[in-house]
């Protein structure tokens, strides 16, 4: 029962939709979506991975489709699971199923399936396909992808500036330079990160709360970075530390200084510093001091956190460029100008010398939000 290739996309391409549905809800688990389709052609049932530790996509699917999957195919976006985790193995709905064939848009890095669960379905005498709609398979999963791979999050790096690209004006005053629905759409997304992060000088100016207004599907740890650990004894993170989880990151010896902090329920963790002259190679730097983007993200990825959200301010921005740690820029252009050449611009840090060597994101999409331009940026990923 051979596929043919548009039907195949058109049916992956809805199981991709259906896995989006997911995103925050899941994670670290992957999204995850699926089609079945009867001997006929006709689409008989449809799932998704819903939230963390329920029903896989191809249960839910084959649940909707009952008897009328047998003989038909199922088309799903990530390689059927073969290992107990949190539920059963997937491969055992499929075989129960009566499913003839498999369409899989990629396969599963995780080191339990890899390639065992499509291994077992050919062996059991299942037609099982792989690769349709791969690349917009691993786009999907990036972030899952990548904490695998790498064992630290995914870092979306966000800002609004105004057309003369500013993030503030000279008296360090940031509210609002974007529109109502440009912060709605921030607000959807805090509700769907594991960690927000801002760093002290984002804390004195704004006294940000970082929540997410209406809540999201999950709670995101606010992270502040501050290497001196000389934070305001009174801000909104401080005085809500037992409502969210804080963390603030910073170095070796601030312990005492952020011992009310720790009073009040915020979580201190000391890391590495950068030696940033020598890994820039330069003289200047953001602070000499600075902990290191790489070891905040380690301990992040530790505690399987998937997605993060860098919030600013420059100081905070640069480091994590420098250290060549953003994969997404989420970016609100307000049509404003403020002028000043001491307003402060997004991104700070060394920077790099030659144009050659700026950073380059791979896609690119742009849409008109309220009154503002919104601008965002991923990495290239490949697979
Ligand atoms: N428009 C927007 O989207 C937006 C968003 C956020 C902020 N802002 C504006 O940006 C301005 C603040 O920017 P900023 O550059 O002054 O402040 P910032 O980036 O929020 O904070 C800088 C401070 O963060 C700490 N820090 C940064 N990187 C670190 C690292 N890798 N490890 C440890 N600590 C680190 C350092 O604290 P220590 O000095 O303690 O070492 C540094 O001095 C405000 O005016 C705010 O309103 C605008």
């Amino acid at each position: 029962m051979p596929g043919d290739f548009p039907t195949d996309e058109r049916h992956t391409r809805r199981a991709l939709a259906l896995a989006g549905r997911g995103r925050g809800s899941v994670e670290p688990n992957p999204m995850v979506g699926a089609v079945v389709v009867d001997a006929a052609g006709a689409v008989v049932g449809e799932g998704w991975h819903e939230r963390f530790g329920g029903p896989h996509a191809e249960v839910n699917a084959f649940a909707a489709a009952g008897e009328k999957a047998r003989g038909g195919t199922l088309y799903v976006t990530l390689e059927p699971c073969c290992h107990h985790g949190k539920t059963p193995p997937c491969t055992d709905a499929v075989l129960r199923s009566g499913v003839r064939r498999v369409v899989a848009a990629m396969a599963d890095p995780f080191p339990k399936v890899a390639g065992g669960g499509i291994g077992l379905l050919r062996a059991a005498g299942l037609d099982v396909t792989v690769g349709v709609g791969e690349a917009d398979a691993w786009e999907l999963n990036a972030p899952y992808l990548k904490l695998l791979a790498t064992g630290t999050p995914w870092v979306i790096a966000k800002w609004a500036m105004t057309l003369d690209g500013k993030i503030a004006t000279r008296t360090g005053d940031s509210k609002w330079i974007s529109g109502e629905e440009s912060r709605r759409r921030v607000h959807e997304l805090r509700g769907r990160v594991d960690a927000i992060i801002v760093g002290r000088g984002t804390v004195i100016a704004d006294d940000p709360l970082l929540t997410a207004r209406p809540p999201g599907p999950r709670v995101a740890a606010r992270v502040v970075l501050s290497a001196s650990g000389e934070l305001p004894e009174r801000c909104q993170l401080r005085t809500t530390a037992r409502e969210a989880p804080v963390i603030v990151y910073t170095t070796a010896g601030n312990e005492g200084k952020l011992a009310g902090w720790a009073a009040d329920g915020a979580e201190v963790m000391a890391v590495r510093v950068a030696d940033s002259r020598r890994e820039s190679g330069r003289e200047e730097s953001l602070s000499a001091r600075a902990t290191h983007p790489t070891e905040i993200l380690s301990d992040l990825g530790r505690r399987r956190f998937t997605n993060i959200l860098v919030e600013g301010g420059a100081g905070v921005l640069g480091s994590f460029l420098d250290a060549g740690a953003i994969d997404e820029a989420h970016v609100y252009l307000a049509p404003r100008l403020v002028g000043g050449a001491a307003a402060p611009t997004p991104v700070g840090g060394v920077g790099v010398e030659r144009i050659a060597e700026a950073f380059q994101f791979g896609r690119t999409e742009v849409e008109v939000v309220g009154g503002d331009v919104f601008v965002r940026c991923r990495r290239a990923v490949t697979s």
